[in-house]
């Protein structure tokens, strides 16, 4: 009887040919998020942090008490993945382990929930296009199938042949009112997105200019309507000025007041 940690252990060692790997474009929406031995994914890939990047782990692991260092796992994945392209390996978990010393496993099983973190390499732009009902209802589908036929992405999480873009369909990213919209590299969101912007987008993209995130309609400031605002417009803005000086006074003259009665 093997016990759970060693079965996990026996599986992270098997090396599966890669011919049986190399995964197809998937017909579901997300990619792998358990690990898979790969040419490029296994436990000798080299991966080092920066030095630019190892300062940013010291600035993050400062936050946090001596014993607590686990907090820090998602940050570090984030920044390994970021360090790799967008592709968070084997190699890349276990230093991260080693960093925060926790077993390695502490730090799959984060990387294993949370979908922001990609367990097989990504094109230079991972589109992430938001498919829940609002975004689904303001026209998400003729989102995705723009990127595709401007990319020749036949499926989702696949990428083009010039290794530029990822396709993947997401859930709700908390945009909604600026519906449809995408996120790119897990930074940038591009919001108010038609056909035609998002045409003109991956062009940018492709030609490696910039493209300001945020929405798309040049009227509208971040959530409000292209309108401005319609609704609370008679509410009263009330701006609270607090002398602090004098409160903490009359705080110290109420505890010297208590403190003279005892
Ligand atoms: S439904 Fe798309 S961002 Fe919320």
């Amino acid at each position: 009887m093997f016990s759970q940690r060693t079965i996990f252990n026996k599986l992270m060692k098997t090396k599966m040919p890669t011919s049986l790997i190399k995964t197809p474009a998937r017909a579901f929406s997300g990619g792998f998020y358990n690990h898979r031995s790969a040419e490029d994914n296994v436990e000798e890939t080299p991966f080092e942090f920066t030095e630019e990047n190892y300062k940013e782990i010291k600035r993050i692991l400062n936050k946090f008490p001596e014993n607590y260092k686990q907090s820090g796992i998602i940050h570090l994945c984030f920044l390994a993945q970021k360090q790799n392209n967008n592709f968070l390996t084997l190699s890349a978990m276990n230093k991260v382990a080693k960093i925060l010393e926790v077993p390695p496993i502490s730090v799959y099983e984060v990387t294993s929930f949370y979908t922001m973190f990609n367990r097989e390499p990504v094109g230079k732009y991972h589109l992430q296009v938001c498919a829940t009902t609002p975004c689904m209802l303001r026209g998400a589908y003729d989102i995705m199938d723009t990127i595709k036929e401007k990319t020749g992405i036949k499926h989702l999480m696949e990428t083009s042949k010039d290794g530029l873009f990822t396709l993947q369909e997401v859930e709700c990213l908390g945009a909604c009112a600026n519906a449809p919209m995408m996120q790119v590299n897990n930074e940038w969101f591009y919001e108010d997105l038609t056909p035609e912007n998002t045409a003109l987008l991956l062009e940018r993209m492709r030609q490696g200019e910039g493209f300001e995130p945020g929405p798309q309609i040049p009227e509208r400031k971040n959530a409000e309507g292209p309108q401005g605002r319609t609704t609370l417009t008679n509410v009263e803005h009330v701006f609270h000025e607090r002398d602090f000086k004098a409160a903490k006074e009359e705080w110290e003259a109420a505890k010297a007041e208590q403190a003279a009665k005892q």
